[in-house]
C-alpha cells in the first residue's frame, strides 16, 4: 500500500465518522421536529448540517447509504409534499345551526326542485366526524394515490401516508369500477388521542389541542413511520371521480363502499324535519359515549339524479348541508379589549380574556364584533362572560354575568382615531363598522392587504406566512404585492440577505423564492380575490373572472362605468350577483390612483391567465347572456344553475346585449322588450332542446 492510499483511507475514515455524527444530528432533529412537534435547533442550523452531510457525500459517494436522510422523504422538511390536482373538486359544506334553519334548507331544496311542499324527499343523516378529509384514488383495484383537501382544487400527496392507515384496504374486488375515488375523513379516537397525548407529555413533546389537530398532524409528516404508529383512522362519505356509477342513490353507493371493505359509519334515512330532528337529538344525547369527535350531522338529499340537478353553489352542493351541534360554551375574565384593523380598514374590538379551555380548546381571545355589539351587551373591561366555540368559528362574547360584575366599570368606547396609524376613523352612515381612512398608509391596513394577496385562495405563496409577511413589512422588505416579485432581485449582493436572518437558512430561502416564481403565473379569478377588493370574495371574484376576460379589459370597464349612464355601468349591475353596493366598491377601488400603479408594476412581474371556468363548457350557450321570463316547468333556481353549467350568464333584465330570452308562461314586460329591441325569444321546449 503506498502512503498516497494510507492518507485516501484515512480521509475515509474521518468522513465516515463524521458522517455518522451528521446522520445522527440530522434524525434526532427530525424526530424532535416530526414527531414531537418540538424543534430541536432553527431551520439555518438544520440546513447547514444537510449541506455538510451533502457535500461529505458528494466526496465519498461510497457513504451514500439507502436509509441516509439525504435519501429519505422524512429527511427534509423544506421538500414538502407533491401536490395533487383533484379531478373532481373537494369542496366543503353549508351549516344550519336550528330546527327552523333545517326546515329551511329542506324547503329551498324543494323549491329548487319544484317539488310540492310536502312532496316525499329522501335524506340521509350521517355523523359529521371532525378530522380532515382526504380523497383515496383506485385504480384497476389498486390504491394508487391519496391527497388531502387543499384550496379544494389541489391538494397535498399523502399517499404513502394513508397507506399506513389500518382499516383503508390497498386492493379492491375484483367488481369496483376501474377508476374509484374515495372521498372521506380522516381521524383519530378519543380515547387515541388522549393516548398520543399522554407519551408526548411524557417525553415532553407537544400535546395536541385536540383529536381533529392531532389527526392532522400525524397525517402530514414527511416521514411516514410516524404516521405509522399513530392511530389514525378513515370512513368514507362520497365519491370524487368513478368510471362507472356504483348506485342511484347514497344509500347504494354506502353500500357498495361497505361491500369494498371502506370503513363506514352509521346513518340513518329521513323524509321530514321531525324524523331528522329525532335522529339529530339522539346522536346529540350518544355524542359523549362515542369514541370519535363529532361536530354535527350532514344530511344528503338520498337521490343522486336530484343531487346532479341540485349541483353546486360557489364551494358547496345544495345538495347537502351540515346541522352543527351547538356551540361550548364557558365563563372567563374580561382582562382587556384591544381594537384590531383589519385589511378594508374596519376597526375591530377583540376581547382579550384569562385563557380558558373550551371543548378542549384554549382560548385567549374573542371578537366583539363592533361598538354596537359591545353597547348592546353592556360589556365592560373586567366583567364575567359567557364565550362560545363552535368549529373552526372564531370564538365569540355571548353574554356577561351582571351578579359578577364589581362595582361600576367603565364603558369602553372605539375612538375615532384608529390605533396603528392615527387616521380618523369613522362610521359611515348605515354601516355598523368604523373604519380607519388612512388606507394604504395605514401599516395595519397593507400587511393585512398583503397576508390576503398571499393567501391560500388568492397568490397562494408557500413559505409566506402571516408572520413572515409582518415582519418582511416592518423591515421594508415587502411594502407592496409587486414588491414579492423583486424580492429574490433585490437579495442578491444585499448584506442582509433572507437566509442570514433568525431562523431562516440557504435552503429556506431557496424554497421561498422556487414557491414565489411558481406563482408568476396565475387565473385571473384568484388574481382578482388576491386584489381584496371590499366584499369581492372567491366566488364573485369568479363571476368577473369568467365577464370580463382579462384585467385589462375590466380595469377598461371599470373606468367607464364610473358614470353611471353608461352601459359598462348598467352591465355590471346587471351580472347575476352583483348589487349596487358592490358595484360602488369595485368601481371605487379601480378608481383609486394608488391600486392603478399596484396593477401596472405588478403586470411587470405576473402572467395572468384566462380563468378556466369549470362552466365555460363547449356548449352551444357558452358565453351567451339569457333571460327567463314568465313561468317555467322547472324553478328559476334550476334553470339559472343549469344555464350557468352550461357556460351562460344569466341576467335580470333584457337589452341589446341579451342573446336569447325564454319565455315561459304568462311572461310580460321583459317579452315586450324583447321583441321590441328583436332578441331571440325561445319557448322552454326550444332551450331545452338547444342545450340538451
Ligand atoms: S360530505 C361535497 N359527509 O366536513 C360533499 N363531509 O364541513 C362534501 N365531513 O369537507 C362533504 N363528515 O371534511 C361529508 N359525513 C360527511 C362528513 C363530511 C365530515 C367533513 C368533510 C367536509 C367538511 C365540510
Amino acid at each position: 500500500m503506498s502512503l498516497f492510499d494510507l492518507d485516501k483511507e484515512d480521509a475515509l475514515n474521518k468522513a465516515k465518522a463524521r458522517h455518522a455524527v451528521l446522520v445522527k444530528k440530522i434524525r434526532d432533529a427530525d424526530k424532535a421536529y416530526y414527531q414531537d412537534d418540538t424543534p430541536l435547533m432553527n431551520d439555518a442550523d438544520y440546513d447547514s448540517i444537510r449541506s455538510e452531510l451533502e457535500g461529505l457525500e458528494a466526496k465519498h459517494s461510497e457513504l451514500i447509504t439507502k436509509d441516509s436522510p439525504t435519501q429519505t422523504v422524512g429527511a427534509a422538511p423544506a421538500k414538502g409534499f407533491g401536490k395533487v390536482k383533484h379531478k373532481v373538486p373537494m369542496l366543503s359544506l353549508g351549516n344550519v345551526f336550528s330546527e327552523e334553519e333545517l326546515e329551511e334548507w329542506l324547503a329551498k331544496t324543494r323549491r329548487f326542485l319544484n317539488m310540492g311542499e310536502d312532496a316525499p324527499l329522501e335524506i340521509i343523516a350521517e355523523p359529521k366526524i371532525d378530522g380532515l378529509s382526504c380523497s383515496i384514488r383506485y385504480e384497476g383495484g389498486k390504491l394508487v394515490q391519496a391527497a388531502t383537501r387543499g384550496d379544494g382544487a389541489e391538494g397535498e400527496d399523502i399517499t404513502e401516508n394513508v397507506k399506513t392507515i389500518v382499516g383503508i384496504p390497498h386492493t379492491l374486488p375484483d367488481d369496483a369500477p376501474d377508476i374509484l375515488e374515495v372521498r372521506g375523513e380522516i381521524y383519530m379516537g378519543k380515547a387515541d388521542f388522549e393516548k398520543l397525548n399522554a407519551e408526548q407529555e411524557a417525553r415532553g413533546g407537544k400535546v395536541f389541542a385536540n383529536p381533529r389537530n392531532a389527526a392532522a398532524g400525524s397525517v402530514r409528516q414527511l416521514n411516514i413511520e410516524i404516521t405509522k404508529e399513530r392511530a389514525l383512522k378513515f370512513f368514507g362519505y362520497a365519491l370524487g371521480q368513478v368510471s362507472e356509477e356504483l348506485g342511484q342513490t347514497h344509500h347504494e353507493v354506502r353500500e357498495k363502499l361497505k361491500a369494498f371493505d371502506i370503513p363506514e359509519t352509521t346513518y340513518a334515512l329521513g323524509h321530514d324535519r321531525a324524523a331528522l330532528m329525532d335522529n339529530y337529538n339522539k346522536v346529540l344525547e350518544e355524542r359523549p359515549d362515542l369514541d370519535y369527535d363529532i361536530d354535527g350531522i350532514v344530511y344528503k338529499v338520498n337521490d343522486l339524479a336530484l343531487q346532479e340537478r341540485l349541483g353546486f353553489v360557489a364551494r358547496s352542493p345544495r345538495w347537502a348541508v351540515a346541522h352543527k351541534f351547538p356551540a361550548e360554551r364557558a365563563v372567563t375574565k374580561l382582562l382587556d379589549i384591544d381594537v384590531q384593523v383589519g385589511r378594508t380598514g374596519v376597526l375591530t374590538p377583540v376581547a382579550r380574556l384569562e385563557p380558558i379551555t373550551v371543548g378542549g380548546v384554549v382560548v385567549s381571545n374573542a371578537t366583539l364584533h363592533n361598538q354596537d355589539e359591545i353597547d348592546r351587551k353592556d360589556i365592560r373591561i373586567g366583567d364575567y362572560v359567557v364565550i362560545q366555540r363552535a368549529g373552526d368559528v372564531i370564538p365569540q362574547v355571548v353574554e356577561v354575568l351582571f351578579d359578577k360584575r364589581e362595582g361600576d366599570p367603565r364603558k369602553f368606547e372605539i375612538t375615532n382615531v384608529c390605533p396603528r396609524c392615527s387616521s380618523l376613523a369613522i362610521r359611515e352612515e348605515g354601516e355598523v363598522a368604523i373604519r380607519c381612512t388612512g388606507g394604504l398608509i395605514c401599516p395595519a391596513q397593507a400587511v393585512e392587504r398583503l397576508k390576503h394577496f398571499v393567501s391560500r385562495l388568492a397568490f397562494d405563496i408557500e413559505g409566506l406566512g402571516a408572520k413572515i409577511v409582518e415582519e418582511f413589512y416592518e423591515d421594508g422588505l415587502i411594502k407592496s404585492p409587486q414588491d414579492i416579485f423583486t424580492l429574490e432581485e433585490r437579495n442578491k449582493g444585499t448584506l442582509t440577505p433572507i437566509r442570514a436572518r433568525e431562523g431562516w437558512g440557504d435552503l429556506s430561502e431557496k424554497n421561498l423564492f422556487a414557491s414565489i416564481n411558481e406563482r408568476r403565473k396565475i387565473e385571473l379569478n384568484r388574481f382578482i380575490y388576491a386584489l381584496g377588493i371590499r366584499q369581492i370574495g372567491e366566488a364573485t371574484a369568479k363571476l368577473l373572472a369568467g365577464r370580463y376576460g382579462s384585467i385589462e379589459d375590466m380595469r377598461e370597464v371599470m373606468q367607464q362605468a364610473v358614470d353611471q349612464a353608461s352601459e359598462a355601468y348598467t352591465t355590471l349591475i346587471n351580472i347575476d350577483g352583483i348589487g349596487a353596493s358592490m358595484a360602488d366598491d369595485l368601481i371605487g377601488f379601480f378608481a383609486e390612483g394608488h391600486n392603478g400603479e399596484v396593477l401596472d408594476a405588478l403586470a411587470q412581474h405576473v402572467e395572468i391567465t384566462p380563468y378556466a371556468s369549470p362552466l365555460s363548457v363547449d356548449s352551444p350557450v357558452a358565453g351567451k347572456t339569457v333571460v327567463f321570463t314568465g313561468s317555467l316547468s322547472i324553478s328559476r333556481g334550476e334553470a339559472k344553475a343549469q344555464s350557468e353549467r352550461m357556460g351562460a350568464k344569466v341576467s335580470g333584465s333584457v337589452s341589446k346585449k341579451t342573446d336569447y330570452v325564454i319565455a315561459g308562461e304568462d311572461a310580460g314586460s321583459k317579452l315586450k322588450k324583447a321583441r321590441d329591441l328583436g332578441v331571440t325569444v325561445l319557448s322552454e321546449a326550444e332551450w331545452i332542446a338547444l342545450i340538451a
